[in-house]
C-alpha cells in the first residue's frame, strides 16, 4: 500500500492525483490516525487473515466485487456516490483480492487528504469516526473481502455539523488528541 497527500488538482477521481514531486506519507502518520494496514500475500492468504481476524474480533466476512465490466451503466453513479466523504460508527475493514483501488483519509488536524492506493495483499483498518471516501483507479475494477464484527455498521454519515456531534465522531477526535 503506498500512502501520499492528495493533490486536491480537480479531474477524475481515478487518476492518481499525486503531487509532482510526490509527498509521502509516513507510517507513523498513519498510525497517529489510527488507520492500521497490514500485508498479506494473497496467495495463501487464509490463516493470517484470519489470525488479525481473531485478535481484533471480527467474527464474520463477505466478498465484495466492484468493475466497470460487471456493473454496466450504473457504475460511474456508483463510484461517484463512495466518493461522497463520509464515516461510520464502526472500523471499515477491508482485503484486497484482486483490482485496485483508493481509499482517501482526512488527516487531522490539517484536514488534507492522504491516499491510500491499495492493491492485493493489503488489508486496511479504517477507524469510525474518520473522514474518508473511496474510489476506483482507472483500471476500473476492485474486489475485497468486507470484515466485521457482529453486524456490518455500513452506513456512511456524510461531513456536516450534524456529524461532527456523532459520539463516534467525537471519540475519534479524542483518540487522535484533538477536541476535549
Ligand atoms: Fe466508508
Amino acid at each position: 500500500m503506498r500512502a501520499y497527500y492528495f493533490d486536491n488538482v480537480p479531474g477524475d477521481q481515478r487518476l492518481p492525483h499525486d503531487y509532482v514531486p510526490s509527498r509521502p506519507v509516513a507510517p507513523e502518520t498513519l498510525s497517529a490516525l489510527n488507520v492500521r494496514f497490514w500485508t498479506i500475500p494473497v496467495e495463501g492468504y487464509e490463516p493470517r487473515v484470519d489470525e488479525v481476524a481473531k485478535e481484533r474480533g471480527y467474527k464474520n466476512r463477505d466478498t465484495i466485487d466492484v468493475s466497470k465490466a460487471g456493473m454496466g451503466a450504473i457504475y460511474e453513479e456508483k463510484i461517484k456516490g463512495f466518493f461522497q466523504e463520509h464515516m461510520h460508527e464502526d472500523e471499515e475493514i477491508r482485503y484486497i483480492l484482486s483490482g485496485s483501488g483508493f481509499f482517501d483519509v482526512r488527516e487531522t488536524p490539517t484536514d488534507a487528504w492522504i491516499r491510500l492506493a491499495v492493491e492485493p495483499g493489503d488489508l486496511l483498518v479504517i477507524p469510525a469516526g474518520i473522514y474518508h471516501r473511496f474510489t476506483l483507479d482507472e483500471a476500473d475494477n476492485i474486489r475485497a473481502l468486507r470484515l466485521f464484527q457482529d453486524e456490518p455498521k455500513w452506513i456512511p454519515y456524510n461531513r456536516g455539523v450534524d456529524t461532527e456531534a456523532n459520539p463516534h465522531r467525537v471519540d475519534y477526535l479524542r483518540s487522535v488528541g484533538v477536541g476535549a
